[in-house]
């Protein structure tokens, strides 16, 4: 099905200047880019967005490391956008990721690993109105 997904390239791949090759890899495999802006989170808002971690001992870090540097959140569309974004990033950990994959192409660790994506469609739809109008999104 035709489906959105919410993604972050994060603060390693932003001051590294990477935004374009790491959208080239989206767009190449065949993820459509219907909304994106470049954005400073606050400490409040990446503790907000990633309250699920709250009790890891990386939590902390995690947050610290988002808000670095600047950020470009997306909305990506396309068949399965969800799952197909989910194998374009590659694991977590780039050490685990495919070959090609955006994470062994260019993630540094497992936190500076360069792109977040949503990873549920439910899961989608609430990190993408977290940070996207309805009207901001241009399919
Ligand atoms: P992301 O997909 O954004 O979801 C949560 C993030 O927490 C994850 O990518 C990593 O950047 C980070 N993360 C997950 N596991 C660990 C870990 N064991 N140590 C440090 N950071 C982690």
């Amino acid at each position: 099905a035709l489906e959105r997904t919410l993604s972050i390239i994060k603060p390693d791949a932003t001051k590294r200047n990477l935004t374009g090759k790491i959208n080239a890899v989206f767009e190449g495999a065949g993820l459509r880019i219907v909304a994106q802006k470049r954005i400073q989170l606050t400490e409040k808002q990446a503790g907000a967005f990633y309250a699920v971690h709250k009790e890891r001992p990386f939590y902390g870090s995690l947050v610290s490391s988002m808000i670095a540097e600047p950020v470009v959140v997306q909305v990506l569309q396309g068949e399965n956008a969800v799952a197909k974004n989910r194998e374009v990033m590659g694991a977590t950990n780039p050490a685990d990721a495919a070959e090609g994959t955006v994470r062994k192409l260019f993630a540094e660790s497992i936190e500076a690993n360069s792109v977040h994506g949503s990873d549920s469609l439910e899961n989608a739809k609430n990190e993408i109105s977290f940070f996207f109008a309805e009207t901001e999104i241009l399919p």
